[in-house]
Order: C-alpha cells, then structure tokens, then sequence
C-alpha cells in the first residue's frame, strides 16, 4: 500500500533549492529522504516547478540506485551474500531478518519500517558476514546478534 503524500509538504521540499533544472538532483534526493521513496505526485510537481520534461526526471529517477520509486521502510537492512559471507553464515542472519521482519529479502514491512535487502560483496570480508543497517556495519554477525541488532533499531524509533 502507497502511503498518503502531503503535497504541501512536497511543495515545501521543492521550494528549497532554486527552481531550475540544474536542481533535478538535489530535489529528488531531498524528497527521497523524506518519504523514502518518489511518489508519482514527486516527480510531476518537481518535473513542473524545474521545468525539466516528465521523461527526463524519470530518467534521473531510474537510474540512480539511491532513488526508488516504490515506498521503502524508514530503514534499511543490507545482508551481504558475497562469497566470505556466505560461508560465514549469511544465508542464516537472512533467514532471521526475514523471519522477524516477516518478509522477504527486496521487501518493504507493510508499516514501511523496514526494507530488507540481500547485497553483493561490500568489501568488509575480513568481518564475514556482514550486515549493514541504514548506514551502520556489523561484522561477524550470528543469528542472535542479527535479532537483536533489528531489535535495537525498533526500541530506537
Ligand atoms: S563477501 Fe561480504 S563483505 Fe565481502
């Protein structure tokens, strides 16, 4: 289910940087990080206020993999399945993370706390596996660290 957007506010967003092309970028990652995604409502209202053609912001919007445009959790938990940490258990911390978060790996929580994300090799090998919550490492990460690690994020909010 697609949240509810307040187009005030996203007029609000927009009306922060200058109103012309060159700020296409800057618009789109300030309306991500507010509602964790772009609604369509986003890139009509940004595409008119900057004057940029409705083709070209979807362009910009589909080819960065910092932008979606389908809702995504307020977090976001990365498991990395590269080689190391596949060995070392990573196919285990997933299970849990799915099991907790009940969902799958590429999925949103119906709440949109969480998007949970299975990632190729992030070059931390050394601390296999490895799981990445929002912007935050964690190394050596077992089954029960895993389920507390999402515990944590939750007491946080
Ligand atoms: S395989 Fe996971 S960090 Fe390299």
């Amino acid at each position: 289910m697609k949240p509810e957007i307040d187009v005030a506010e996203l007029k609000e967003i927009i009306s922060h940087s200058p109103q012309k092309p060159s700020s296409l970028i800057a618009v789109l990652q300030d309306i991500q990080r507010k509602f964790h995604y772009l609604p369509p409502e986003a890139i009509k209202e940004t595409s008119s206020a900057l004057g940029v053609p409705l083709s070209q912001v979807y362009s910009v919007a589909t080819f960065y993999s910092a932008f979606s445009l389908e809702p995504r959790g307020k977090h976001t938990c990365r498991i990395c399945m590269g080689t190391a940490c596949h060995i070392k258990g990573a196919p285990m911390a997933l299970e849990q993370a799915e099991d907790q978060l009940g969902i799958k790996a590429g999925q949103t929580t119906p709440d949109l706390r969480f998007t949970l994300e299975v990632v190729n090799c992030v070059g931390a090998c050394a601390m296999a596996p490895v799981v990445i919550i929002d912007e935050k490492y964690y190394g050596n990460v077992r089954v029960d660290k895993m389920k507390r690690y999402l515990d944590g994020v939750r007491d946080e909010d």
